[in-house]
């Protein structure tokens, strides 16, 4: 059974979600946030244009001292950022001790950023957040390098490819969902049982164990694996025995020796999972990876995939269960296919899952912004932008712009259908997937998984809310969260 639902672990955990102090379950700080979201803070000029540019200065604020805007941004997420967006414009400017920068809002800003001809904005951004624990994963490299690395990876989400993985995903998912997700429990929580899920998944899918085996090693790289994806969260954002910082280096440490270990195994194997088929792909001229470039890619590749699918698999059963005629459309094409085993062209049927999976990445995005940095004074939107300024697009506030979307707040995933096609009034209405030379490259692969899983689910059970109305509170100190973990109740169909 999943650690949460057991009841020493289960009490624990809810113990942690109640009783650890973080801006979203301090009591008061509701208040506190709305008192902030109604000040007017005093502007100043990040940096005054080149005399005769003919561009605008970027205004902006710090909020208050040491914590600059981050209670307003990790209780409010995207609508915090779409107050900001109506009351300063497309370009604004927030000072922070941890990570100052401009703030790219609405969609013309997100193109200019993403499809930017002269190349002027590079990873670089990323590196504060996340650099030390996904060194030299493929969204941390540049220009003519990441082309070079894209080209060799492309090779490994070929659909031949991907059918390899669906298979084992599919046996993972359809042996955990039927046998250990417990039926009738009102302290079931779909986010933690699925985080488990998922990383279940990779274990087989990316580090190529046959399912069940391995266990003691899986679950010591499963935990470094956890470990390492936190630090990026931390407060104290130095290496400082025993904080987040430090442990994630710590833990880096061990995924290094672990897959440097079975590169060394896999070089002279053959497999259909991740690792295997990175340590054998080429691109046309032949070019191949390095045994450290695998380690690097593959460390980053799992974090890519891992609480991007959790998050947007939870935020669909939230909706399915919220919305029983919709989960009602997605069973029918699911009994259609049937309980046979998945391939690629039975999940390609489940076009209604297609919908609800856009409409849930439309209202939670898994990532909602996308940081940069410029690599030269630039202009963006015709404000001037001097070189080493962060820049941080906002698809998850874009996807909330009445002006893009009829009723945002609702869910209603006919918006994505003909003649609707709300996706379409913009080329970055919609970019959950982000856009440009680094746009997702495992989106299809994503999208493969999210529907296996929810497939196997809705074929097993009914979803139902925990109570009438139930709607979730999400944390955006990282990738939205649910604070309660969403509970869930999983009715047996037969
Ligand atoms: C619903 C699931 C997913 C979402 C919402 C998502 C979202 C994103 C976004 C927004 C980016 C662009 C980041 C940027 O522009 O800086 C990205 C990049 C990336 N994603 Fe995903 N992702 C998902 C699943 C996956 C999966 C399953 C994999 C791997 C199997 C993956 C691997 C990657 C990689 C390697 C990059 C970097 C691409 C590059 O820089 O060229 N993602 N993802």
């Amino acid at each position: 059974m999943p650690t949460t639902i057991s009841t020493k672990d289960y009490l624990l955990d809810q113990a942690k979600r109640r009783l650890t102090p973080t801006l979203n379950t301090i009591p008061g700080l509701g208040l506190v946030e709305k008192r902030l979201n109604e000040r007017d803070w005093k502007q100043f000029v990040l940096a005054e244009p080149p005399p005769g540019s003919g561009l605008k200065p970027v205004l902006g604020d710090a909020g208050l001292p040491i914590i600059g805007h981050m209670i307003e941004a990790f209780r409010g997420g995207p609508d915090y950022v779409l107050q900001v967006y109506r009351k300063y414009g497309p370009v604004h400017y927030a000072y922070s001790p941890a990570l100052s920068s401009v703030s790219a809002l609405g969609p013309d800003a997100t193109q200019e950023v993403f499809s930017n001809k002269r190349k002027d904005y590079s990873q670089k951004g990323w590196h504060p957040v996340i650099g030390p624990f996904f060194n030299r994963g493929l969204m941390m490299l540049d220009f003519e390098e990441h082309m070079f690395h894209r080209r060799i990876m492309q090779e490994a989400f070929t659909r031949t490819r991907l059918s390899g993985y669906v298979e084992h995903i599919d046996k993972v998912a359809s042996k955990v969902v039927a046998e250990d997700w417990p039926a009738n429990d009102p302290r079931f929580l779909l986010h933690p049982a699925l985080k488990e899920l998922t990383l279940d998944i990779a274990s087989v899918v990316f580090m190529g164990h046959e399912p069940g085996t391995d266990k003691e090693l899986v679950t010591k790289i499963n935990e470094a694996f956890a470990i390492t994806t936190r630090a990026g969260g931390a407060i104290i954002r130095t290496s400082v025995p025993p904080f987040k910082w430090w442990r994630g280096l710590k833990a880096r440490k061990v995924l290094e020796d672990y897959f440097e270990k079975r590169v060394q195994e896999r070089r002279n194997a053959t497999g259909t999972d991740m690792l295997t088929v990175l340590c054998h792909t080429e691109d046309e001229d032949g070019n191949r990876f390095s045994d450290v470039d695998i380690v690097n890619h593959m460390i980053f590749l799992m974090m890519a995939a891992h609480d991007t699918s959790t998050s947007t698999l939870t935020t669909m059963g939230y909706y399915l269960a919220a919305y029983p005629e919709w989960q009602e459309r997605c069973r029918e094409e699911s009994e259609r296919i049937g309980d046979g085993p998945l391939d690629i062209e039975a999940l390609e049927k489940l076009e209604t899952y297609d919908l609800v999976i856009n409409e849930s990445l439309r209202l939670v995005t898994p990532l909602p912004f996308n940081v940069r940095q410029t690599v030269r004074d630039t202009d963006l939107l015709g404000y001037y932008l001097p070189a080493g300024t962060n820049v941080v697009t906002w698809p998850g506030m874009n996807h909330r712009l009445p002006e893009l979307w009829t009723d945002p707040e609702k869910f209603d995933p006919e918006r994505f259908a003909e003649p609707r096609a709300e996706h379409k009034r913009h080329r970055y209405a919609f970019a959950p997937f982000g856009g440009g030379a680094h746009k997702c490259i495992g989106m299809v692969f994503g999208q493969l998984e999210i529907k296996t899983v929810m497939h196997r689910l809705l074929r097993q059970y009914r979803l139902e809310l925990v109570r009438p109305g139930y709607k979730p509170r999400y944390d955006y100190a990282g990738m939205p969260v649910p604070i309660d973990g969403m509970p869930i109740v999983l009715r047996p169909l037969r």
